[in-house]
């Protein structure tokens, strides 16, 4: 078969891996050919290419980023985006794609799929927001750094008695705060599922300085919000997907955190950090199964379909299923778990 490969969204680390492992099993025990999609579902608009085979993806697994580019294009929002990308598909005789991607480009896998397009999805994102699969890869990894980030700030803030606001990623999802914030051992961990209330922070932080020399690490995801009424926030940039570009908000939170304890206060905005650099043990072996099992799902025509991990094993899942709604933290992990710690 002739497989096209793309990978698109933010770049996540462990996108090399799946690559190399479609490639690898494609070519050594179907006898595939392949060709890369440059910079996502723009590549597919503008058939742009790169051959991909054995020997161009040695080397590549512990690399971050991905050999062929990515982008938030969306066909759907390009004028005559799906008709190209069709007619991309015909010329370049792509028998099968294989769209590595979070919710919108799977979202937009799942529509070509409705329209007869042969398509196999992989889930990424460092998010971990797609509904459908218990993981996905990239999250282990960004959950690492912020945690050793987290570390490294709590030195640094008990030897001052300061508060530090880090603020990571993760969208309208919380999963990167939460197991950062748990793991890094915060005062505070707040996020997009339970919209904060800057009072209840303050006397926290107040209540845990009055204690003794202690320093207090709040984790904020980007995409918290504060109860409302209660704090401004400003109004921000939209994507081709429609969604707002997130960050600042420890910005914000840090000023009022200052202000009404008069605590020293400082930031750290890990930002693209967490998306960068080498994926994790755990990020590299699960993103070579889902590569593996990626091109076996296109072998057995499993068209419209994601491959997922559930409770360790490899599965199918329709398309449909994981972009249906948003995964988000379960409050119980929160308040059973993080809360404990909390003050
Ligand atoms: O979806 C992954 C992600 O890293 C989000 O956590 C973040 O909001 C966004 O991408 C940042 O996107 P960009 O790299 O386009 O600024």
């Amino acid at each position: 078969m002739r497989v096209g490969v793309l990978t698109g969204g933010g770049d996540c680390p462990g996108l090399n891996a799946v690559i190399r492992a479609v490639v690898r099993k494609g070519e050594t025990v179907y006898g595939d050919s392949f060709v890369g999609f440059l910079d996502g579902w723009r590549g597919v608009i503008e058939d742009r290419t790169m051959l991909l085979d054995v020997d161009r993806c040695r080397g590549i697994l512990p690399r971050g980023g991905t050999i062929i580019g990515t982008s938030r294009t969306n066909p759907y929002k390009v004028d005559d985006g799906v008709a190209r990308a069709h007619h991309t598909l015909a010329v370049e005789r792509i028998d099968a794609l294989v769209a590595i991607g979070g919710e919108d480009t799977l979202g937009v896998a799942h529509k070509l799929a409705g329209e007869g397009v042969s398509v196999v999805g992989v889930p990424k994102t460092i998010d971990n927001d797609l509904s459908a699969t218990d993981v996905t890869f990239g999250f282990h990894t960004a959950v690492q750094i912020a945690t050793e980030a987290i570390d490294r700030l709590h030195t640094t803030a008990e030897s001052h008695d300061r508060v530090i606001v880090c603020e990571v990623m993760g969208r309208h999802a919380g999963w990167i705060a939460t197991y950062a914030g748990i793991a890094g051992g915060a005062a505070e961990i707040l996020v997009p599922e339970e919209p904060f209330d800057i009072d209840e922070i303050c006397n926290n932080i107040v209540a845990r300085h009055a204690k003794g020399r202690f320093a207090s690490i709040v984790v904020v995801a980007e995409g918290a919000v504060p109860k409302e009424g209660t704090l401004a926030l400003a109004s921000r940039e939209v994507d081709q997907f429609g969604h707002v570009r997130l960050g600042g908000i420890a910005n914000v939170l840090a000023a009022e955190i200052e202000q009404r304890t008069r605590i020293e206060t400082r930031v750290t905005i890990l930002g693209h950090i967490q998306r960068g650099g080498t994926p994790t043990a755990f990020d590299r072996v699960l993103a070579t199964r889902f590569g593996i099992a990626a091109i076996d799902a296109v072998h057995e025509g499993a068209f419209g379909q994601m491959v997922a991990l559930r409770a360790d094993h490899i599965v199918q899942v329709p398309l449909a299923e994981a972009v249906a709604q948003l995964k988000t933290v379960d409050p119980h992990l929160l308040h059973d778990v993080g809360q404990v710690f909390f003050g």
